[in-house]
């Protein structure tokens, strides 16, 4: 798959990153039960299909979605890059909460490592800028943690462009990873235009947004989401926006049919399709998921498909 270098940084990505919130498995913005041999599964397939990194986070099922990826690179001979992040915790209620304390972050970095089992985090990456007033004591951390070699470089994650100056000008910024699919556009207005002037690596999270823009969703298929699965809680999957979104998809459907290719590939591709995107992080649970889904990472949109798109989301 084609590699793309992340901003200022020597790390070649592929243009499609292994995704893996939903391999967690339960907890407050968990998708349900998930089986972690299925985890595993999917992860090795991400790596044999050439995936070449990988971006998890402690809060992911509570260390659970880490614990996994550890131990699929346990069974790897060549290991593939790993991004982890920080800022997000859990009270004993396995209920989530921020903290950007200089203590809080090293204690998480620690227990970052210990649960993938490795020695230096590739990327490290603060999940969100909360509570603001925090920002720079928990980035300055960051740095000294990039110093002392626990990990290779640090981006952050769900940033405006003035957090992203303030953080500026403490340490280089890698990257952003900001939400970006066909039906969550607002990094266009501003923030990519700033990552590439700034040379700061973009890694768009929910591609899919979440799985709509794969053509499975209905309201046959939202009955058949367990319980706990927080898209039933998700504005995208009710009511009027999820009417309008399935319309989208339905439209979607007839450009990926005429190209040979799902909407989950097209999805993807169009994410791809700008030039400040260094990647797209696409989640999978189960080995067909990403074996469909790995084959976006080279197809390029014509001019022609891209300005259809345009069309059916304006
Ligand atoms: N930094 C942040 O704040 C943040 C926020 C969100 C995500 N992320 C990162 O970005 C990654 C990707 O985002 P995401 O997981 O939210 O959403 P996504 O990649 O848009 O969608 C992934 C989900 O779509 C479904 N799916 C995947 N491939 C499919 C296929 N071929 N056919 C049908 N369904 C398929 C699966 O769920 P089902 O099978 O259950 O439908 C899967 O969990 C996450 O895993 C995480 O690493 C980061």
């Amino acid at each position: 798959m084609r590699t793309r270098k992340l901003g200022n940084t020597d790390l070649e990505l592929t243009a499609i990153g292994l995704g893996t919130w939903a391999i967690g498995g339960p907890w407050q913005f968990g998708w349900g039960p998930q089986d972690d041999a299925d985890s595993i599964r999917t992860i090795l397939t991400a790596i044999d299909a050439g995936i070449n990194w990988i971006d998890t986070a402690p809060i992911y099922g509570c260390g659970h979605s880490e614990y996994i990826v550890g131990l699929a690179l346990r069974e790897m001979s060549e290991k593939p890059l790993v991004a982890t992040k920080c800022s997000l915790l859990w009270n004993d209620k396995r209920e989530k909460y921020s903290c950007l304390d200089r203590d809080s972050i090293i204690a998480e970095c620690e227990d970052s490592l210990r649960r993938l089992g490795i020695e230096t985090i590739d990327l490290y990456q603060m999940h969100w800028p909360v509570p603001d007033e925090q920002i720079e004591e928990g980035w300055e951390t960051m740095a000294k943690l990039a110093q002392q070699g626990k990990v290779r470089y640090i981006g952050v994650s769900n940033f405006t462009v003035s957090q992203l100056e303030r953080v500026s000008k403490l340490h280089p910024v890698a990257s952003l990873q900001p939400p970006y699919s066909m039906l969550r556009r607002d990094i266009e207005n501003n923030l990519l235009d700033y990552c590439g002037k700034n040379n700061i690596g973009v890694v768009a999270y929910s591609p899919m947004q979440k799985g709509l823009l794969t053509g499975k969703f209905s309201v046959e298929h939202i009955k058949t989401l367990a319980p706990d699965d927080h898209r039933l809680r998700d504005p995208n999957f009710s009511g009027e926006k999820f009417d309008k979104n399935l319309a989208i998809v339905d439209k979607l459907k007839s450009i990926a049919d005429r190209r040979g290719k799902t909407v989950a590939q097209l999805a993807i591709a169009w994410v791809l399709r700008k030039e400040e995107v260094t990647a797209a992080i696409v989640g999978a649970r189960k080995q067909k998921q990403i074996e469909e889904t790995v084959q976006a990472g080279d197809w390029v949109l014509s001019e022609e498909d891209v300005a259809n798109i345009e069309l059916i989301l304006s």
